[in-house]
């Protein structure tokens, strides 16, 4: 990347989440937290590699707050670069945060539509919050700045700008998938969604079906979008003329940086670790999972592929460990909370069914770890495994890759999961609905000969290694800025559905 181009043009990253979260100690001091989520790490990564400026929410607290002691705290728990907070009060929270955003685009977007509830008042509290977000991007912008917008909870910033006539260019990427037409047809605010997406100069998604399916969805719900039938679906980055202005509508996998987690694991503090893991457990060999509380992460059919695995196969008791580090996220919603009863009775039944006095089958961590807690984990486990029933990417999948410099590990991988348009050829891929088929997979997995984890996982590390972070934010950079339509590599290809190898073919 040339990033010393790249400083010229000042960025303004607006999203819903700031990287860190404020939070008021019992002594009434303030303490700085982790952000979790792929977002918050790709843009910190982006942010840290030149300066910006970064709008969001500094997690929930008191409006009083503000003023005093907050800001500092704010500014300088980001390094490099300026932060701009937007306060929520409670009323927002509830029906901006958790309701339009959570339990609305949230479930829609992922497909739960079962979990949708679709009320007015969560409609006008977005509309009031992505106000808020753009008068303050309006306030802080100058006119070259590149104001570049994040993910569902925000959709309405761009077209809020153009209100207040900013003429800037303005570029949405959506972190998580966009779901089929019929899908999202069920949203009684479709039209206007749309309708705003088309005041970006450049829509991003994150895999072609995302892009197909937005484009479907213009098609059938925005007659006069001037779509014609000529628009490439499968172009990396497509363009069409919406009133006086090109729309430009493109696919951009996004990524982590790749050099410095690769850089972590290698370092003394890792081996340290990872090595007195080994010699503590010298026999257990470990599978990993590590997702926010999300029911689309498939946390519990990842659980049972896992109780099945030891019911199918007895002979890798007390021979292997799941480790699932669940990062807590959205607790106040119904479905989450929900959720988080579920995993905890299903752990407690597989370890009360197959634990012995010295083993533990499934190791349980409910809490958000820090980066070098996470790099050893990630270091010492013979398979990661991400069981996603949708997933815009999973930058999980790719720190794992990173991470694991030895060559040795495996990476089962759900079909469902953004990062299997990438990967299909050198993961493991299930079906997490398939608890079956899963268990096989984990067998698959553990018996695997070590030539062969060794050239699917450094097929993988150059696949993250050549599309890392700053290849996205490039390719971004280019759809929004080259004169003429940038013809981009497609990296995701539409992965066959009969590519699926079947867990018997496994076994001759
Ligand atoms: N993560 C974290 N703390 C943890 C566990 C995970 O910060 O204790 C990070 C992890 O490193 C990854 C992100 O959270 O970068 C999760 O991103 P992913 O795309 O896998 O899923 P998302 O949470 O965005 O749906
Ligand atoms: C996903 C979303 C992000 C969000 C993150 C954490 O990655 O795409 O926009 O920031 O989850 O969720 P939270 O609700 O805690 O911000």
């Amino acid at each position: 990347m040339d990033k010393t181009n790249q400083k010229r043009r000042n960025i303004i990253i607006v999203s819903n989440r700031l990287p860190f979260i404020l939070e008021k100690t019992e002594d009434g001091n303030i303490e700085v937290g982790k952000g979790a989520g792929g977002l918050v790490t790709a843009m910190a990564a982006v942010l840290k590699s030149r300066d910006g400026t970064w709008i969001g929410w500094p997690g929930y607290v008191e409006e009083s707050d503000i003023e005093g002691s907050m800001l500092p705290a704010i500014q300088s728990a980001a390094s490099g670069y300026s932060v701009k907070p937007v306060m929520l009060n409670s009323y927002e929270l509830k029906n901006y945060y958790e309701g339009f955003s959570n339990s609305i685009l949230w479930p829609l977007f992922h497909n739960f539509t079962d979990k949708c509830i679709f009320l007015s008042e969560y409609w006008k509290s977005y509309k009031e919050v992505n106000e808020k977000f753009a008068v303050t991007v309006y306030q802080n912008a100058d006119d070259l700045d590149f104001l570049w917008v994040h993910d569902y909870q925000l959709i309405l910033v761009g077209s809020q700008l153009r209100k207040m006539h900013v003429g800037n260019k303005i570029g949405f990427f959506l972190h998580i998938p966009f779901p089929p037409m019929d899908t999202f047809a069920r949203c009684p605010w479709r039209c206007e969604l749309l309708s705003a997406m088309l005041e970006y100069d450049l829509l991003g998604f994150q895999t072609i079906q995302d892009k197909r399916n937005f484009i479907g969805c213009l098609k059938k719900i925005i007659q006069h979008a001037g779509i014609d039938e000529k628009i490439e679906y499968d172009q990396a980055v497509s363009e069409f003329q919406f009133g006086n202005r090109l729309v430009r509508i493109g696919v951009f996998p996004i990524s982590i940086d790749y050099s410095e987690i690769s850089f972590k694991a290698k370092d003394d503090k890792a081996r340290k670790r990872v090595g007195e893991a080994r010699r503590n457990n010298p026999d257990s060999k470990i599978v990993l999972g590590v997702d926010r509380l999300d029911y689309t992460k498939g946390i519990p059919e990842k659980l049972k592929a896992f109780g099945r695995f030891l019911t199918l196969f007895p002979k890798f008791h007390k021979k292997v460990q799941c480790i699932q580090v669940v990062v807590p996220s959205r607790k106040e919603i119904k479905a989450y909370a929900e959720l988080r009863l579920k995993i905890e009775q299903l752990v407690g039944e597989i370890n009360g069914k197959f634990g012995t006095g010295d083993w533990l089958p499934v190791q349980y961590m409910f809490r958000t770890l820090d980066n070098g807690e996470l790099i050893s984990l990630y270091r010492k486990s013979e398979i990661a495994f991400i069981a996603s029933l949708k997933d815009g990417m999973n930058l999980v999948a790719k720190e794992y890759c990173a991470c694991n410099i030895d060559e040795k590990g495996v990476l089962i991988l759900s079909e469902f999961a953004g990062a299997a348009q990438q990967f299909y050829k050198d993961a493991i891929v299930v079906n997490p609905y398939d608890v079956d088929g899963t268990a096989m997979a984990i067998y698959r997995a553990f018996t695997m000969p070590l030539e062969e984890r060794k050239s699917s996982m450094r097929n993988l590390r150059q696949n993250v290694k050549n599309k890392d972070v700053f290849w996205w934010l490039n390719s971004f950079f280019n759809g929004a800025f080259e004169k003429d339509l940038p013809v981009l590599p497609l990296v995701d290809e539409y992965f066959p559905c009969n590519f699926v190898r079947h867990p018997k073919a496994w076994k001759s």
